[in-house]
């Protein structure tokens, strides 16, 4: 009993601190998954190469650029191709303009 009433004050003492995290951590898993949803993952990882360039080298290739994020979602509903290579990322006509900026929010975020 004591042992528990110990571990639920240290619950609640954290309580705030935890759900921020907890919030972070569940926008980044709810990213992953529209990522993987929309067949994004079969060609692209967060931190290796795959078909397409990993996430982390496009966050990075784009780190400061204001209109960053504009661009992504252009290149991911549009396709595009030479910016990473000689291989085209087909465009992605049915992903909605709100899905597209929420995964190149994602991709730019990455470190
Ligand atoms: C068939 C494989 C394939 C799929 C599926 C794919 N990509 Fe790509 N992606 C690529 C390739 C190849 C490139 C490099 C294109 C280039 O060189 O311009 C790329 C580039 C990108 C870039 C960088 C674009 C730029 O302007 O620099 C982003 C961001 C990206 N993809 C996100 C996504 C997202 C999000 C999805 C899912 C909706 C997705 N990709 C699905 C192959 C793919």
């Amino acid at each position: 009993m004591r042992n528990l009433s110990f571990a639920c004050a240290g619950v609640l003492g954290k309580a705030a601190l935890l759900l921020g995290f907890a919030l972070l951590a569940m926008q980044a898993q709810a990213n992953e998954a529209l990522a993987r949803k929309n067949n994004c993952l079969g060609c692209h990882a967060v931190g290796t190469k795959l078909v397409g360039p990993a996430y982390k080298d496009v966050a990075a290739k784009y780190a400061g650029q204001a209109d960053a994020q504009a661009a992504l979602v252009q290149s991911i509903r549009n396709g595009s191709v030479g910016k990473w290579g000689e291989l085209p990322m087909p465009a992605h006509p049915k992903l909605s303009e709100a899905d597209a900026k929420k995964l190149a929010a994602w991709v730019l975020g990455l470190k």
